[in-house]
Order: C-alpha cells, then structure tokens, then sequence
C-alpha cells in the first residue's frame, strides 16, 4: 500500500474499540427510511432490474453501462487539475441503510469540471466493489453522486484495498461509527464527525481514470462521468468486516465493453 505524505497525519490505526468509542452509549436507530425494492437476490437482483420497472429499460439495453472493468492501458485518464471536488466538514449526517445499500445524506459538497459546477447529492457504499481493474476486484467502493442544475450526474469514486497495518481512513471509521445500529434495512442513524480534507487530498495527489458510463443501480440511466481514484484507500479488517456484517452484498456485475451489447440482450437473444 502506497500512502502518501499528505494523507499520512491522518491515517489511525482504528480498532474495534476506536470505532466504537466515538459514543459511549450504544445508539438505537432513531426513525425509519424507503428501502428500495430492487436488490441482489434472487429476482431481486441486477439481471432483473428490468423485469421489476420497465422503466428501468436502460439496466437491459444500454451499451454504455456501469460497473466496468477498467482497463488500465485502453481508460482515459482525468488531466490533473481538471477535477475540483470540495466537500466541507460536517458534524454529522444522516446515514441510511436503504435495503440495497448504506448512503449517507449530505448536500454540502461540488464538483467543478470542465463540464461546470455539480452538486452533491449522496455518498454511498458498494461491497465487495462494482469496478473491477484489471479484472480485480476490491473489498469496498465508495462513490460521491453529484448532480448539475440540468440534471447531469457525475461520479467520484474510491475503491477500498485491506492493509496489512491496519490503516483506515478515519473520514470512513466516522462515518461507519454507529454502523451496528443500522442493521435492518429502513433504518437510519448519525455518522460522527466527517472532515473530507485527507480524502481530497488522496484524489488530488494519484491519478484518476474518467469514462461516460450509468448509474449502477435502477433505473441505469446513461450518459453519467465516473471519475474514479487509481489508488485504493486503506481499509481496516474490523472496518471492513462491520460493513460487510450490515452490507451484506450490493455489487452489480461487470456490465459489457463501453459501446458494445447490453449483456442481457447478448444472452437472451442466445435463448431464443
Ligand atoms: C429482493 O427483492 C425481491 C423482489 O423485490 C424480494 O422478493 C426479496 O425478498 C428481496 N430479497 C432480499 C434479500 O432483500
Ligand atoms: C451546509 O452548509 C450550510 C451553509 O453554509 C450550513 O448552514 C450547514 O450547516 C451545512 N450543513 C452541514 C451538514 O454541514
Ligand atoms: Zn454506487
């Protein structure tokens, strides 16, 4: 694992009981949220998005879905200084656990590109991760959605690699704090303290792959930028499994080469 000096300072070696010991009383879930009706089971699952809303037309037919594997000699890679992502620290912010995922509620962030200035609508955690590189997969990924006034999407994501220290990224050990109080779906509780300054600087100092692909989850809507980081952040075993224990499982599969045949339409037409 290659750490850089600017991230450094800000890495802990977060056991269990740190994770825990941002609050001494154990908190309950305090109310209720939507669980969405799409998953990663059985006909729940991602080769049926479809057949659960037709309006989700593009998870069966679009050429230009996501996740990908990337490819680390054909992706285009984002200049550097052409992605300005800024989020400020927060005291706190709602974290949901929504059945198909766990996303935290936080509005005050944007992204500026060539293409203008997003705004921040969420951030959301996949595991083991949607992107593969190279064919390999990761634990975790995490990816900050971001949304222009013309309703344009733009994604920063971050793939997640275990350390053999015990590394962790202490802006993911805040928000994940009180992450055993959301274990059913539906429910909702308040991250810790989060300060995205050493996640900046993470993005800012590696390189980034860029490709136009889709949202991972319904309705699979097409024409969204991925910016994702070329280098993992560092995630603690006791981190990872916590999130695995509430996660579970909510990685769609690897979707066909960009510009080529939706998948589904490839092996249905092989029924037929
Ligand atoms: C997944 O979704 C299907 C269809 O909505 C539902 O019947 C099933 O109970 C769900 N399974 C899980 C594990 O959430
Ligand atoms: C978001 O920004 C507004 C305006 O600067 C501020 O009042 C609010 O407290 C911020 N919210 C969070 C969660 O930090
Ligand atoms: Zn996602």
């Amino acid at each position: 694992m290659k750490v850089t000096a600017s991230i450094l300072p800000f890495l802990t070696l977060a056991s269990a009981s740190c994770l825990r010991g941002t609050s001494l009383l154990p908190r309950s879930a305090d109310g209720t949220v939507d669980i969405n009706h799409y998953n990663y089971t059985n006909t729940g699952g991602p080769l049926n998005w479809y057949g659960l809303d037709k309006d989700n037309t593009a998870c069966a037919t679009g050429k230009h879905q996501s996740p990908i594997v990337i490819e680390t000699d054909d992706i285009d890679y984002a200049n550097s200084n052409s992605v300005h992502f800024h989020v400020p620290s927060a005291v706190e912010a709602k974290f949901e656990n929504l059945g198909s995922g766990l996303e935290v509620v936080l509005t005050n962030g944007t992204l500026v590109t060539k293409a203008g200035s997003y705004k921040l609508a969420q951030f959301h955690f996949h595991t083991p991760s949607e992107h593969r590189i190279n064919d390999e997969y990761y634990p975790m990924e995490t990816h900050f959605v971001f949304e222009n006034s013309a309703g344009a999407i733009a994604v920063i994501g971050f793939v997640f690699e275990l350390s053999q220290f015990g590394y962790s990224t202490p802006l993911f050990d805040s928000v994940f704090a009180h992450i055993d109080d959301i274990a059913a779906p539906g429910t909702y509780t308040k991250t810790g303290h989060l300060d995205f300054s050493a996640l900046t600087a993470h993005l800012n100092t590696h390189g980034i792959y860029q490709y136009e692909g889709s949202l991972t989850t319904p309705p699979c809507s097409e024409s969204v930028v991925w910016y994702l980081s070329t280098e993992p952040l560092p995630l603690n075993v006791q981190s990872y499994n916590a999130v695995k224990h509430v996660l579970k499982f909510n990685a769609r599969y690897t979707q066909n080469a960009l510009g080529q045949d939706n998948l589904l339409e490839v092996a249905a037409k092989e029924l037929n």
